[in-house]
């Protein structure tokens, strides 16, 4: 197998990968919005389903102790993963949503007070501004963006400019932007924000299925993730905090295990990380979270970012001999996204086209309707987007059926 392909070794892990969709056979190029399983996740997910099922943390006996020993196991792997100091700083959440509003509510409403600014760039998932503009419309602050350039980099200038003129409180930036695809320089940014005294929060939702991650590299305050993405299951991400903000950050919701003791004169609350854990979490998808970053990192994270990048150079390559087409997203750093415009076509349609031909892609704007905005794109983009277990053929039958499309709505 040595000289095999990364999807020729890893592909049968992927059950799914096999199914036809209207009688065609599946090419899933929908990885940005949620990645398949593969075996293990769906193996470990159905084990504790159905040989150790229990609550976590409270029981006196042996399944509890399993089920929680499994769940504790996958903070110490989410920590090793990042580079973070302790377990203690990962908190569990539902995604990397749950964990920006939890941010927001905690920190924002302990922090920001009225004429603060809160600064995002305009190429941010929704789920990294409108929690800040929630808190924002409580406290009279502002949600500043910054700019982004015609190939969808992150406009420097801008940042420097609005960093110096703003003197924001909190900068929040995409580690990897689900819509275009391009890496941001976070180290850099984060140094900036800091020197300029901001508290940072980076949005990994689409780091971790491509990228290696340091937040010690990386320098920021806050880190947040999900799993789905990332070959894990839906509904549990985390949030990696400094301990010193953590501790000082009041809990977001109330209710069991967050508590150190309760009563009606007055109640106490637990140490981290389970101040930020109120109820019972997601605990087949916390278990099965760490078997998809063990897979991960059996596969090998720079592996899986080099046949990414190959395969995104590729695709450009091939999707730019197609007449009127535009790629909206050129960075020379990218993670596995293609979004693309054609003229005179509703992305829409050519994604329904695309379907009947087994072909899963996205369209629409992607939770990011400012950056479309930005880009004159009232109808969005038709996004590709890639997995370790992506084909060179996979991409070919997608510009074929796409070219097919184009001529169909012609
Ligand atoms: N945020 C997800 C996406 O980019 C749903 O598709």
């Amino acid at each position: 197998m040595a000289n095999s392909t990364l999807p020729e070794r890893i592909r049968r892990d992927f059950p799914i990968l096999d199914r036809s969709v209207h009688g065609k056979p599946l090419v899933y190029l929908d990885n940005a919005a949620s990645a398949q399983k593969p075996l293990a996740v769906i193996e470990g997910q159905r084990e504790y389903l159905a040989n150790y099922h229990a609550n976590i943390h409270r029981g006196a006996h042996h399944l509890a102790q399993l089920a929680t020993e499994a769940y504790e196991g996958t903070r110490r792997k989410i920590a090793d993963h990042i580079g973070a100091e302790s377990t203690e700083e990962i908190i569990f959440t539902a995604g990397s949503t749950d964990a920006v509003n939890l941010v927001a509510q905690s920190w924002g409403r302990a922090n920001l007070n009225a004429g603060d600014t809160v600064l995002v760039t305009r190429m941010e998932h929704h789920a990294n501004i409108v929690p800040w503009q929630m808190v924002c419309e409580e406290k009279d602050a502002d949600v500043v963006p910054v700019d982004v350039r015609e190939d969808g980099t992150l406009d420097l200038e801008d940042f420097a400019r609005k960093l110096e003129r703003h003197q924001p409180k909190l900068v929040g930036v995409v580690h990897a932007s689900n819509t275009l695809g391009t890496i941001n320089p976070v180290a850099e940014l984060c140094a900036a924000a800091r020197a300029a005294g901001a508290v940072t929060l980076v949005d990994g939702s689409q780091a971790l299925p491509h990228l290696a991650i340091d937040v010690a590299a990386i320098g920021c305050d806050f880190y947040v993730a999900t799993g789905h993405k990332a070959y894990g299951p839906t509904g549990i991400g985390f949030l990696w905090g400094h301990r010193n903000l953590l501790d000082a950050m009041p809990p977001w919701r109330g209710g069991g295990e967050m508590i150190r003791s309760v009563s009606f004169d007055g109640t106490t609350y637990n140490d981290l990380p389970h101040k930020f854990e109120a109820g019972t979490p997601h605990i087949s998808g916390g278990i099965a979270l760490g078997i998809a970053l063990d897979w991960m990192n059996g596969v090998g994270l720079d592996t899986i970012h080099a046949h990414e990048r190959a395969l995104v150079q590729h695709a450009h390559q091939a999707l730019q001999t197609l007449p009127g087409l535009r790629i909206i997203g050129t960075a020379p750093d990218k993670v596995g996204v293609v979004s693309l415009v054609v003229d005179g076509l509703h992305p829409y349609d050519l994604g329904t086209l695309l379907d009947g031909q087994g072909i899963a892609v996205r369209t629409g704007h992607h939770c990011t309707e400012p950056l479309m905005a930005h880009f004159g794109l009232e109808s969005g983009t038709l996004r590709m987007s890639f997995a370790a277990y992506t084909t060179r053929e996979e991409i070919d039958r997608a510009v074929i059926a796409l070219e097919r499309a184009m001529r169909m709505l012609s």
